[in-house]
Formats: C-alpha cells, sequence, structure tokens
C-alpha cells in the first residue's frame, strides 16, 4: 500500500484525496491552518499543517502554482527522495492569457529545478477535479497523463491512479509537462467560455 501527503484542502486536494481513499493509500493532508475551517474532515486521512513532517512516499503539492514557492521554502530539504506530484497550471487567471513560467520552460520544470533531490511527475493537472473524484469523464473512465524522469515514480504514481480505478498514460519525460500544461491551459479557457463543462473536459480515447 502506497502512502501520500496531499497539501492543499481545495477542490484538487480534495479529489486527490478521494483518489488515493480508492487506491486504499494510507492519507495525510496538509492544511495550510490549524482547524477544519469550513471543510470537513475525512474519517480516512491524518490531518497536519503546513510545516508539519510529510508522512506520505507521494507529496501532491495541492496549491494554486504562485504558492508552490512558499510550500518548496517549508518543505526543500524535506522532499529528498519523495515522489513530488505537480499538478499545477500554472496560469495568470487575472487575463486567463499569459503563463507564470517562461514559454520555454513548465511549471514541473520549474519545481524540480528548486528540488533536485525529489522525483518530480507532473499528473493531474489536466484533469478536472470532478473527473477525479468521480472517476468518469463523460461516458470514459477517466484518463490521467503524466510525465517525468524517474521511471520508479511513474510506477508509484500510475500504480496509485490504476488502484483508483483510473486508467494512467505515461506521456514521457518531464519536458512533455510543457504539453500537458498547455493541455490544461487549453481545457480551462475552454471550460471558462463554456465550451465545455469544468465537471468534464478533454478525454483519451484507448
Ligand atoms: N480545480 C481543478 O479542477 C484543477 C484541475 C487541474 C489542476 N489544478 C491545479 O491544482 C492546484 C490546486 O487547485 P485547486 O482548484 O484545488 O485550488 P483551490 O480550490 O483554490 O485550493 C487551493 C488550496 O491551496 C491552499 N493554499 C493557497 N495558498 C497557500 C499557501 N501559500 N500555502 C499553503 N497552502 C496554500 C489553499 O488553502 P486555504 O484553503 O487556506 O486558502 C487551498 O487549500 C492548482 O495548481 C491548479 O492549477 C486544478
Amino acid at each position: 500500500m502506497t502512502s501520500i501527503s496531499i497539501i492543499g484542502t481545495g477542490k484538487m486536494g480534495s479529489a486527490l484525496a478521494d483518489v488515493a481513499a480508492r487506491a486504499g493509500a494510507d492519507i495525510q493532508i496538509i492544511r495550510r491552518r490549524a482547524g477544519a475551517g469550513s471543510s470537513s474532515e475525512r474519517a480516512d486521512a491524518e490531518y497536519g499543517v503546513i510545516g508539519d513532517e510529510l508522512t506520505g512516499d507521494l507529496v501532491v503539492l495541492a496549491v494554486p502554482y504562485e504558492a508552490v514557492a512558499d510550500v518548496l521554502a517549508r518543505y526543500r530539504s524535506r522532499l529528498r527522495g519523495k515522489v513530488v506530484i505537480d499538478i499545477s497550471n500554472p496560469i495568470d487567471f487575472t487575463t486567463y492569457d499569459e503563463l507564470l513560467v517562461p514559454a520555454d520552460s513548465s511549471a514541473a520544470a520549474e519545481i524540480a529545478h528548486e528540488i533536485p533531490g525529489a522525483a518530480v511527475v507532473k499528473a493531474f493537472n489536466a484533469n478536472f477535479g470532478d473527473t477525479l473524484a468521480t472517476g468518469t469523464n463523460g461516458t470514459t473512465p477517466t484518463t490521467v497523463l503524466l510525465a517525468g524522469d524517474d521511471a520508479e515514480a511513474k510506477i508509484a504514481v500510475v500504480a496509485l491512479i490504476e488502484a483508483a480505478g483510473l486508467r494512467a498514460v505515461d506521456a514521457g519525460p518531464l519536458s512533455r509537462a510543457r504539453e500537458l500544461e498547455a493541455l490544461g491551459f487549453l481545457q480551462i479557457v475552454l471550460a471558462a467560455i463554456a465550451k465545455t463543462h469544468y465537471e468534464s473536459g478533454f478525454t483519451l480515447l484507448p
């Protein structure tokens, strides 16, 4: 059984906790502040506050890209040896037109540069949260695209995805994160202008 620490309790943190629960993982959820706030607590997870030790072998950065630097500042040295899952779409949401990373880079590449001892895997950024929580996208099982340079890390992420009843498709090395982030960007823009729904999005047919 795998163990996972999810940093962030928003839409994606919650959806990925559902995924991890379906996969039978040990779940730690890291909140920004102590206390449940407006969100209800899961009975199947341990809770911590940002800065606490991370108990998961897999660590999900389920925070906005703008907040990743804060999180890495807290955890940089403690992420050594972990599989770090970057789910972000680094979009300037004030314009829906600009990236927050250089056009020849990606959020995943920027994050990997900051935490050289960790194995960064890009995954889940091209899935809306609802399709992860339900396990379906339209009439098909939800497909999760991923990319990374560390084969063992990708095996662990694929195992999590498949154990949760989702389909995993390895898109290649971490350099493919740029294309995955472009896909996520386009999907969000299409939903924002009502050409698709936040409950569905792109799918990849077998
Ligand atoms: N929404 C989607 O369907 C979707 C799909 C694919 C990828 N993504 C990506 O997933 C990531 C999370 O998105 P989301 O939709 O889940 O966002 P969200 O619902 O706004 O939740 C963001 C979470 O990050 C926490 N947070 C914000 N700033 C923080 C900081 N400086 N330190 C620690 N925690 C901080 C928030 O804490 P508080 O509750 O205390 O504010 C909240 O728990 C983003 O990178 C996004 O691009 C989202």
